[in-house]
């Protein structure tokens, strides 16, 4: 009857957005791959890979690597899920990566936040955030290929420039990667 194959019809929509659910990419990137330098994948150790974040990274002990640099807190799946959703759908603004060892771990990461500006005729700003080196990691110029990798990412998206702010004891570390001692990092906090 018709009735039935109305009532058909709408079960087989929902059972197939229970599936987009389900089945979301998990591996899918934040961002094209395109925009991850060739040159700075060539010279990581062997075995070693550099590469937008995925949702799965979670798994894969994202947030113990930025554990290195600062409280993280306790993040379940679900709040990953929903802050990365919030980040892919800005994948124009929000540039996240990793750098793997040959098992797949990730033992650095780095972020790149596009802002759009008004002033320098709709200038494009990137800030450089959270770079982060495992410990047992540093020392091998994971921390310089983090840079250069984002470096590559704003230049590509059309950034004038980028910026970050740190610490002094990680003055050298930036200079090293090309940065240079510009005005004063003040905050507010709430
Ligand atoms: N001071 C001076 N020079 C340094 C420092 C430092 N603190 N750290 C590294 N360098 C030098 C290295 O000796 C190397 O020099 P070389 O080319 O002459 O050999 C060069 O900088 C590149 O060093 P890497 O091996 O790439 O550094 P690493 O992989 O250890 O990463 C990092 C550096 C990211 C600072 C790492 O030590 C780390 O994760 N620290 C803890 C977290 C942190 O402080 N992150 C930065 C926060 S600021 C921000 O996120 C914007």
């Amino acid at each position: 009857s018709n009735t039935h194959s109305t009532s058909n019809g709408t079960i087989q929509k929902l059972s197939q957005q229970l599936e987009n659910v389900t089945t979301k990419d998990e591996e899918e990137p934040l961002f094209s791959p395109t925009l991850i330098s060739p040159d700075i994948l060539s010279i990581l150790p062997e075995g070693y890979t550099a590469r937008p974040l995925r949702r799965s990274d979670f798994h894969l002990g994202y947030l113990d690597v930025l554990r290195v640099l600062t409280t993280v807190g306790d993040i379940s799946e679900s709040m990953w899920n929903e802050r990365y959703d919030y980040l892919f759908k800005r994948n124009d603004e929000y540039y996240m990566i990793v750098i793997c060892d040959g098992t797949g771990k990730i033992v650095g990461t780095g972020s790149l936040i596009v802002e759009r500006k008004f002033i320098h005729a709709l200038g494009l700003v990137g800030h450089i955030e959270d770079i982060a080196v495992a410990q047992d990691q540093q020392g091998k110029k994971l921390g310089l290929r983090i840079i250069q990798t984002l470096d590559y990412v704003a230049e590509k998206v059309g950034c004038y420039k980028t910026i970050l702010d740190c610490s002094e004891v990680n003055e050298g570390f930036y200079i090293k990667c090309g940065f240079k001692r510009a005005g004063l990092e003040m905050a507010h906090y709430y």
